[in-house]
């Protein structure tokens, strides 16, 4: 069994296994319906219980549908209705509830402490399914979209964020590290990525590339990621957050810096950092990013319960 919480502590080479299995399994779903099971039916039989402390659609549907589409079953919960957010059972007791029932656990929470604790105390595999220092599973399945889009490895692109260093963020740093790509950030300078993420990757011998001119961050990339300036877990004043990000906003200007055939992509839910003619435009390719989760969650499900061929 394999947890997967933070994309820095998993191996490279199981990330790539990871996105091999997702790209065949797709291949091979072309004509099958949505709930249709994937051949040989490799989680017949097994629960994912899926616990959501801060909403989500995308990435409840989308553990819903892979695990279905493997031939299991999941169950959503909310903290709010468990003993755990209300009459104050402890984690340890959960846990051994859920994996006493369970045969995996998705957590999205607002509390990285608690995905430790989880995975302490759990028997069966934990999925992050978002907390505020990483979102491991959007971005792995991401980095299949750009793959599957640009027809080649990452590690021979350019790839661009422009906007918050947040949870989003800090897995893509992760990610440049682990899939060797080239990783420019635009962003205002009080809202640079954190200091243990930046050292992380000097210990990596890898690195990235900081800009306060977004111009300079978008200048000959291939894909241009954003995200919301405020995201769920931001306790900022918001007003002052989005007036210093003014001139990070993701227009036809900005994107006219890329390369010509440069793609958009954004993992919503979105807010005005982007403006709708790029976001909705021709080249913006989020809404084959928001269904690619499905196929990269089913591998990562593989991955979790050991059956990655
Ligand atoms: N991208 C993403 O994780 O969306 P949800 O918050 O809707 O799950
Ligand atoms: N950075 C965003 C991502 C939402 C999927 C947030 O944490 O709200």
């Amino acid at each position: 069994m394999n947890h997967f919480i933070n994309l820095k502590d998993i191996k490279t080479k199981d990330l790539r296994k990871i996105i091999l299995d997702a790209k065949k399994r797709k291949n091979l779903r072309k004509t099958l319906n949505t709930l249709e099971v994937d051949k040989g039916s490799p989680l017949k039989g097994k629960i994912l219980v899926q616990m959501f402390e801060k909403p989500s659609l995308r990435t409840r549907l989308s553990f819903y549908l892979a695990i279905k589409q493997l031939g299991g079953g999941t169950i959503t919960l909310r903290s709010n209705e468990l003993h755990l957010g209300q009459g104050g059972e402890s984690i340890a007791d959960t846990a051994k509830i859920l994996s006493t029932y369970g045969d995996g656990f998705m957590l999205r929470t607002d509390d990285d402490e608690k995905v430790e604790n989880f995975k302490k105390y759990l028997s069966i595999p934990v999925i992050n399914g978002l907390s505020p220092s990483s979102h491991p599973t959007q971005v792995l399945s991401d980095i299949f979209t750009v793959e599957e889009i640009k027809k080649k490895s990452i590690s021979n692109l350019d790839i661009c964020w422009i906007g918050d260093s947040n949870n989003v963020l800090n897995s893509l740093i992760a990610a440049s590290v682990k899939f060797s790509f080239n990783l420019r950030i635009g962003c205002p300078k009080k809202f640079k990525p954190n200091l243990d993420v930046l050292d992380w990757v000097k210990k990596n011998k890898k690195k990235i590339y900081i800009y306060e001119d977004p111009k300079k961050a978008a200048l000959n990339a291939d894909v241009i990621f954003s995200d919301k300036v405020i995201s769920l877990n931001d306790k900022v004043n918001k007003k002052k957050k989005l007036k210093e990000f003014k001139n990070f906003k993701i227009d036809k200007k900005l994107f006219s810096y890329a390369k010509k055939d440069c793609i958009f992509l954004h993992c919503l839910p979105r807010g005005n950092e982007v403006t709708d003619e790029i976001f909705l435009g021709k080249r913006s390719c989020v809404w084959q990013q928001a269904l690619n989760r499905v196929h990269v969650q089913k591998s990562i499900l593989l991955y979790c319960f050991g059956k990655l061929r």
